[in-house]
């Protein structure tokens, strides 16, 4: 298939090498000095865009690529706001949209897991917290994986009902929510942590990204699921189908 990628950072570099050795053809690769636009996917059309880029990116180009008919998969973190406006935007123009904070499958299959963990502990007395580890360079906080693993906690943890991503000075955490914790340094892909604790144990899960293949090989069978459909697909939820498993 032809694929475009918009953003020719860490992920779209990834992208390229997963997607050349899965026999695609890359025939447009976009980024803020040349970005995507109706004429420039016109003159080299493409099967599914691939957006790794910014937060404040997402929007136009799914402007643009309404416009154009094209499919979109989108990996930019941090426009969940915009999610709703995204999601109309998909339909009115009668395109379809594959999105994930995470395309890895391990931590797909993770959020399922502490799910489960939380349901399962929920009849003990136990307080929960997420921690998040990023490379420096990550514009946006707390990570759109970790406020996934937040919804899967609140869906299972009956004791608990908000979420906090920051702390302010002199402001205890109340007893019903749930602090993440955000910490940038060095390299780090990509490192998440649900931790339970009670008066007499401590309990930890853990999933750490080893490097950025996992999110491209997921990205890259996004779109290939995509073509010839209609609507607007979060990744984990089609995961069985889009891996063939149906
Ligand atoms: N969903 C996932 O599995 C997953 C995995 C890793 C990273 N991410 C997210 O993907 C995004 C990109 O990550 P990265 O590590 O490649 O970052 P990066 O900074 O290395 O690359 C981003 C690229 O996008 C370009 N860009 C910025 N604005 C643009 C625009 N308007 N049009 C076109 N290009 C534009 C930048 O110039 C840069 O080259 C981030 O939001 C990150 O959180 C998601």
């Amino acid at each position: 298939m032809k694929i475009a990628l918009c953003g020719y950072g860490k992920m779209g570099h990834e992208i390229e090498t997963i997607a050349r050795a899965r026999n695609h053809d890359v025939v447009a690769v976009f980024d803020i000095d040349k970005p995507l636009s109706p004429e420039a996917l016109k003159a080299t059309p493409a099967d599914a865009v691939i957006d790794f880029t910014q937060p404040d990116a997402v929007v136009t180009n799914v402007r643009v690529v309404s416009k154009s008919g094209t499919p979109i998969v989108i990996g930019t973190t941090g426009w969940e706001k915009e999610r709703d406006k995204v999601s109309k935007m998909i339909a009115d123009a009668g395109i379809a949209c594959v999105y994930a904070s995470n395309f890895s499958i391990g931590v797909n299959l993770f959020f399922k897991i502490v799910k489960e963990a939380s349901k399962l502990l929920s009849s003990a007395d136990y307080d929960v917290y997420i921690t998040e580890a990023h490379h420096r360079m990550k514009k946006d906080f707390p990570s759109g994986t970790a406020l996934r693993l937040s919804e899967e906690v609140l869906a299972g943890l009956k004791s608990k009902t908000k979420v906090l991503s920051s702390l302010k000075q002199g402001e205890a955490v109340p007893k019903d929510t749930i602090a993440i914790s955000s910490i940038r340094s060095g390299s780090i892909t990509g490192t998440h942590t649900v931790g339970f604790e009670s008066e007499e144990d401590a309990i930890e899960l853990t999933h750490m990204a080893k490097s950025r293949r996992g999110f491209a090989l997921g990205a890259v069978r996004a779109a290939e699921w995509v073509v010839g459909k209609k609507g607007f697909y979060r990744f984990e939820d089609n995961l069985s189908e889009i891996l063939g498993g149906k």
